[in-house]
């Protein structure tokens, strides 16, 4: 990974899906510090400039890599399979009405505790998804990846709402 920053040595973290998080925090502040504005300052306004455009690249490549759900989306977009807005995860009523019940038990409730639960139960599912997805990259199966993906949106926007649910204090 981070080998599309082209003139860094390509090299350290392998193209899985699966990745120690804690290597690619290490990588990425070996990268931003090699391409720290000091160490460029007495270079050509040209070199200075290239320096900046990597180290926007490095920040992007970092944040796409980062979580499990715009990993997924970048795995996918590199084999060439695109997730339309809305439609495809309609293909599953049972987990349409799933998610559909989670909304409304999350709209419905007054309680701080029922708001944790519901959490702690998307985070579940977004962990089990997460390994379904890392199988389903590794065995090649797109197909199955993409319906992953179209859950993994779902429970990934439950999660935001709950995290805003906590913060607001219900
Ligand atoms: C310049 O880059 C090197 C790595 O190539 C790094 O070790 C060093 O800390 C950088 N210097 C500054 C001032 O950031
Ligand atoms: C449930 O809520 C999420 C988060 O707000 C939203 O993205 C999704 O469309 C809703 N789905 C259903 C079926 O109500
Ligand atoms: C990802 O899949 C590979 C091979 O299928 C497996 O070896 C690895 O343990 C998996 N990683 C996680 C975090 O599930």
């Amino acid at each position: 990974w981070l080998v599309y920053c082209k003139h860094i040595p390509a090299s350290s973290l392998e193209h899985t899906f699966s990745l120690d998080t804690q290597r690619l925090q290490k990588r990425y502040v070996e990268l931003q510090r090699s391409l720290h504005p000091d160490n460029f300052s007495q270079k050509s306004s040209k070199e200075q400039e290239y320096s900046e455009e990597q180290s926007a690249l490095v920040n992007n490549a970092y944040r796409t890599l980062q979580k499990p759900l715009s990993r997924a989306v970048y795995m996918l977009e590199l084999r060439g399979v695109l997730l339309e807005e809305g439609t495809d995860a309609a293909a599953d009523p049972a987990f349409l009405l799933e998610v559909l019940e989670i909304n409304e038990s999350l709209a419905e409730t007054r309680s701080q505790d029922e708001v944790s639960t519901i959490g702690r139960s998307v985070r579940e599912k977004l962990k089990d998804l997460t390994e379904r997805m890392n199988s389903s990259l590794n065995k090649g199966d797109l197909l199955t990846a993409k319906e992953l993906l179209a859950q993994m949106k779902y429970f990934t926007n439950i999660e935001e709402k709950v995290k805003d649910r906590i913060t607001e204090g219900c």
